[in-house]
């Protein structure tokens, strides 16, 4: 049995490394993080704990090396992979589709203005000494076009990205997370995904306090050590300031594209 990956626990209950119920699949730096430590604390969750990237670098080893990349979960209980690039990476969706027929999607969306510049921020603690963010941020020939082939900026066309995955799945397997919201008031969003899971409401206010020092909402209990856990340090980084005339720039760049989104969604996010 532990060779095919079972292990007996019990007379009636069976572990198995089962293929994921529910993926997150972005956007980047949105809080895709933050929403699957929370989700882990729900009973009926077992998630992956690095990003497996199956979909989008390691499809050729084939759904036996995914499996093996899964956590044990028990019957009833849902398996959750978070990737973010998979909302970004063409291809992805029809891939998904195929192996996951009836995969619940979550992705979480935040200002794709802030977004570039977290996405920024990541690249430069793992490159040093990179262009600044407004070289890179416009095309080289033409000061204030923006360069919308650039990762940072690209991965914010949301309407771009998400019309892919509704080329393939429909729009009620589909649930969007505010980034901002989830910030904010990370029980509320908890609550609609947890309704959109068909989960049992376990997740609540209880489950959160304020971590002042870190300016971001921490776990009370992390669902394996029961200590209060806040995010590492790598998440709530500070961001590279940019001048204002850049911001508006970029937000005028981002408008009909984010209006584009939200018709699609059927949820104004005011940025
Ligand atoms: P910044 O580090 O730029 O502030 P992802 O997990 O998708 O990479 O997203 C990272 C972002 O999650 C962080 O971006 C941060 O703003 C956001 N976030 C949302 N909830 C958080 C939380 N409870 N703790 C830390 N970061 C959180």
């Amino acid at each position: 049995y532990a060779d095919r990956g079972y292990t007996v626990i019990g007379r009636n209950e069976t572990a198995a490394r089962r293929l994921p119920h529910v993926l997150i699949i972005g956007a980047k730096k949105s809080g895709t993080r933050a929403l699957l430590a929370f989700l882990r604390v729900h009973p009926s969750i077992r998630a992956s704990g690095p990003e497996v990237h199956y979909f989008d670098r390691f499809y050729s080893r084939g759904l036996s090396w995914y499996r093996s990349k899964l956590p044990l979960s028990l019957e009833g209980q849902l398996t959750v992979e978070k990737t973010p690039a998979y909302f970004t990476t063409p291809g992805v969706p029809a891939r998904v589709k195929m192996d996951l027929p009836s995969c619940r999607l979550l992705l979480v969306v935040r200002d794709p203005v802030t977004r570039a510049l977290s996405d920024y921020t990541q690249s430069l603690s793992k490159h040093r000494a990179r262009r600044p963010f407004e070289e890179m941020a416009f095309v080289k020939s033409s000061p204030g076009l923006v360069n919308s082939e650039w990762g940072p900026i690209s991965g914010g066309l949301y309407a771009r990205h998400l019309q892919r995955w509704l080329d393939h799945f429909p729009r009620s397997s589909i649930h969007v997370v505010s980034g901002e919201n989830l910030i904010k008031d990370p029980a509320a969003e908890l609550c609609r995904v947890q309704e959109f899971l068909g989960l049992r409401r376990v997740i609540t206010e209880k489950h959160f306090f304020f971590n002042v020092t870190k300016g971001f909402p921490c776990l009370v209990k992390r669902e394996k050590s029961g200590r209060p856990h806040c995010l590492g340090s790598s998440k709530g980084r500070s961001h590279p300031e940019v001048s204002r005339e850049t911001y508006n720039i970029l937000r005028d760049f981002y408008r009909p594209f984010n209006y584009k989104f939200y018709k699609m969604v059927g949820q104004n996010f005011r940025w």
